[in-house]
């Protein structure tokens, strides 16, 4: 009899901690600053508008910063933050340093914000909006964000580090890394697919086009006349050479034709789970457009400060 009862206790904590930790992320709405910042989406419409216009591939680089940010600690804005004398962040950690770009427009969308409505909307609902913005307007899909997040007050280098998955990761590795985030296999492979826009580091794709078997030849040449064997590690080359600056499904079409740039990307479509994925999404942009937004929506979902935890940051590089 004691332990059938303490079975139901333990089935009861169970519940109780699925329901709670679902709860956290159910406060979050997309009317979250209705009355108290009417025009936030507009501003931030205008202003990605104008960096997106200038030069195409920020649109990615902010993308890859929302995801940088949900996948350490959660959606909290802790990847804006710059290295204090008492706290070493995630700017410097390795999948983030002389690679991520586009702090300088989330400030200039934060100055416009605080100007219209001070100290109500934190860095990390602009983020979460400024990507959604980034892919509808190179030509992806849109969808609406729910809203509601606050700001963390620190950041750490040693959970970006482990946190962020490396271009070298297998599918096996990946899978496990996304599932650990509550992301499905189908999340996986429709988020990746915001490698059809944007470049990567000759460092990045190094090892995938002198050493790894399932690359198509004349691919690997072409990409190693921009990346020598040593030396050139900043040189850049797209993701995705068919269209680099338009969210669409050649990202899928380049798997399915050995030329993946990244050794995670091939690892997609390589003869394991996600290969029916990757040719459902290379054939059916409607079915990609569709999954890489709800996937949007869940990663944004990813353990969000709510209530009265963390802080609405005045400058999205500093704690308060
Ligand atoms: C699946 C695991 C992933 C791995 C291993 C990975 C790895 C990388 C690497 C190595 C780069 C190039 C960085 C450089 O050389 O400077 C890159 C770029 C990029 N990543 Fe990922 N990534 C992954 C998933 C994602 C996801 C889920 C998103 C967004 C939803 C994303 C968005 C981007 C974008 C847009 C760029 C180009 C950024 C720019 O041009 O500034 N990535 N990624």
């Amino acid at each position: 009899m004691g332990s059938v009862c303490n079975g139901f206790l333990l089935v009861a904590a169970v519940v109780w901690v699925v329901v709670s930790s679902g709860g956290a992320q159910a406060q979050l709405s997309p009317a979250f600053y209705a009355t108290t910042c009417p025009n936030l989406q507009g501003v931030i419409r205008s202003v990605m508008t104008q960096a997106v216009g200038r030069d195409p591939r920020m649109g990615a680089s902010i993308l890859r910063l929302f995801f940088h940010d949900c996948f350490v600690n959660g959606c909290d804005a802790s990847v804006l933050l710059d290295d204090t004398p008492t706290m070493i962040g995630e700017k410097n950690a390795m999948g983030n340093a002389n690679s991520l770009r586009g702090y300088e427009v989330i400030d200039a969308i934060k100055s416009r914000v605080e100007a219209a409505c001070r100290s109500t909307v934190s860095c990390a609902d602009i983020l979460a909006l400024a990507a959604r913005d980034a892919v509808t307007l190179l030509g992806g899909p849109s969808w609406t964000v729910p809203l509601g997040r606050r700001d963390a007050r620190t950041a750490s280098m040693a959970a970006a580090n482990a946190n962020l998955p490396p271009a070298s990761d297998s599918i096996g590795n990946l899978v496990a890394r996304f599932a650990s985030k509550g992301l499905s296999l189908r999340d996986l492979t429709a988020l990746s697919g915001a490698h059809t826009v944007g470049a990567a580091r000759c460092s990045s794709f190094r090892p995938h086009v002198y050493r790894d078997a399932n690359v198509d030849p004349g691919f690997a040449m072409f990409r190693r006349r921009i990346c020598p064997a040593s030396g050139g590690d900043s040189n850049l080359s797209p993701l995705d050479p068919t269209s680099p600056n338009r969210f669409d499904v050649s990202y899928y079409r380049d798997l399915m034709a050995r030329r993946g740039l990244l050794h995670s990307d091939q690892e997609l479509f390589n003869g394991g789970p996600a290969d029916n994925l990757v040719r459902l999404y290379s054939s059916n942009g409607g079915a990609f457009n569709r999954d890489f937004a709800a996937a949007m929506v869940k990663m944004g979902n990813i353990g969000p400060l709510t209530g009265s935890a963390g802080e609405i940051r005045l400058n999205c590089r500093r704690a308060n």
